[in-house]
């Protein structure tokens, strides 16, 4: 080992290893799965989600009411986001893209109201907004998503 390093055998292997180390850190705040492991990030996301969040999802989670009709304008409704509807057959990087981005810049001619919250919350804030939704997801459902997001 010794004499591979004097001789620099090793140089390009441990300049590749520099390398994605590097990359891994630089995104580290997008690390999924996104789990519920931590109570500081679900009590950091249950906040964001609180004041940015309930207008349409309500405080609890439940989405609008008859949520599966459409509103006054022909727009879709908000879904719940508690594990009743269908948000955790979405991975991670789907439902982080959806809060950062909002439906508009993912689906062609998109007229409803999801709108994206890049000017408000950080990728960290997304990340905890998620791990507070998570928190009210029953155990197969969030096992199963969480399998999804690996
Ligand atoms: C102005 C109302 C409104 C606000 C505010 C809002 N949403 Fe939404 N959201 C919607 C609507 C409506 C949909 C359904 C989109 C559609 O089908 O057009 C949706 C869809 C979603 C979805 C996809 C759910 C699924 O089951 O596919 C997620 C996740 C989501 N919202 C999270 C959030 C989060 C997190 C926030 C706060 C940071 C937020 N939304 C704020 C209206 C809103």
């Amino acid at each position: 080992m010794i004499k591979d390093i004097k001789t620099l055998k090793l140089k390009p292997i441990l300049l590749i290893a520099v390398y994605f180390s590097l990359i891994n850190f630089a995104y580290s705040h997008n690390h999924f799965p996104i789990t519920i492991d931590s109570k500081i990030m679900i009590a950091k996301g249950k906040i964001a989600y609180e004041n940015n969040c309930v207008s349409c999802h309500m405080i609890n989670l439940a989405g609008a009411k008859n949520w599966k009709g459409v509103d006054e304008d022909g727009h879709r409704k908000a879904p719940p986001l508690n594990g009743t509807g269908h948000t955790w057959h979405h991975d991670d990087k789907t439902l982080h893209a959806i809060i950062k981005n909002g439906l508009a810049k993912l689906v062609k001619n998109y007229e409803g109201k999801m709108i994206g919250f890049e000017d408000k919350l950080s990728d960290k804030d997304i990340d905890s907004v998620l791990a507070y939704i998570k928190s009210y997801w029953p155990k197969d459902k969030y096992d199963h998503q969480i399998n999804m997001s690996k």
